[in-house]
């Protein structure tokens, strides 16, 4: 594996390399010294085009405690806003000797065209409304450590499926992990030919909980919203919102997730957020640790081999 673009290019056999390598170094970052060797001398770049706080900084913390150089790049601030393209920018990247290039950009598609011009690997950190595959992974892995499996799990993925490439990503990857997930949003923010990807779609987000080991709320994507998707965010938030008369009809081992940032008050009530079943502050540190073992693996780390 070269290039993690697409959780769709993730097998079993590999999603689960990265999760079980992931578990290993989580048991590394709890030792007082949380630094390994593994990466000296490589460089990655953090190549941010979009604003992000929890991938970038994760990604910058994983590959430091892998002993990696880190280089990174906000296209605020820099000639992006002269005018240079994607290619430039990465070419100019690329001569400074990137062995890894985290991408995260507006555009669907745009690490896959990365990966055409520069020889080290990328990762997709996020591209438009298309795929956020570590996202996923660390989805998976945290509900993976709270409810101890994965196959079987029933997984509700609630809210702006339209714009959501963590949706795309999570449907993806828990399909091939033996998750059966259910989509739950407004008909006006499903994706056209939602039928066609791997999972179940509700629009009855009541008749859902009850059934669900997991509910993943998802923002509302104000910003990417070019049209009225719902009359108003308090009907939204009536109909589709997780507040504590909800989540009372969810069984009592099931957990809450949300990748961030949250609009709370919204699709999730302060109270929800901050109660002990919701992992939204336990999936950013696993992003730490998933994203460690995906840099790990692919830069050459000692695949299937012993974490030092
Ligand atoms: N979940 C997520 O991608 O968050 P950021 O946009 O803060 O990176």
């Amino acid at each position: 594996m070269k290039h993690l673009i697409s959780a769709g290019d993730l097998g079993r056999d590999d999603a689960l390399l990265i999760l079980d390598t992931a578990e290993e170094l989580a048991r590394v970052s709890e030792r007082s010294i949380k630094k390994l060797p593994t990466l000296r001398g490589r460089t990655v770049v953090n190549l941010f085009f979009e604003d992000s706080t929890r991938t970038r900084i994760s990604f910058e913390a994983a590959a430091k405690r892998l002993s990696a150089d880190v280089i990174n790049f906000s296209a605020k601030g820099s000639s992006v806003s002269k005018g240079e393209s994607l290619k430039d920018t990465a070419l100019t990247l690329e001569a400074m000797g990137a062995d890894a290039v985290v991408i995260r950009h507006s555009a669907s598609g745009a690490p896959h065209r990365l990966a055409n011009w520069v020889r080290g690997s990328v990762v997709n950190a996020g591209d438009g409304t298309h795929e956020h595959p570590t996202q996923a992974l660390l989805d998976a892995f945290s509900m993976r450590r709270r409810l101890g499996r994965l196959e079987g799990l029933k997984v509700a993925v609630v809210g702006d499926i339209l714009h959501s490439r963590v949706a795309r990503s999570n449907v993806l990857l828990l399909a091939s992990l033996g998750a059966e997930v259910t989509l739950v949003a407004p008909p006006t923010l499903l994706p056209v030919a939602v039928e066609n990807w791997p999972c179940l779609v509700s629009y009855d987000l009541d008749a859902v909980l009850p059934k669900s080991d997991v509910v993943m709320m998802l923002r509302v994507q104000l910003e990417r919203q070019n049209a009225a998707f719902f009359p108003s965010a308090r009907e939204y938030s009536r109909r589709y919102g997780l507040d504590r008369d909800r989540f009372a009809k969810l069984h009592d081992d099931a957990i809450v997730m949300h990748p961030g940032p949250m609009n709370r008050g919204m699709e999730i009530s302060a109270e929800v957020a901050d109660s002990p079943r919701s992992t939204i502050v336990e999936q950013v540190a696993n992003g730490v640790t998933v994203r460690m073992a995906v840099l790990y693996l692919l830069l050459g780390g000692a695949i299937g081999g012993e974490v030092q």
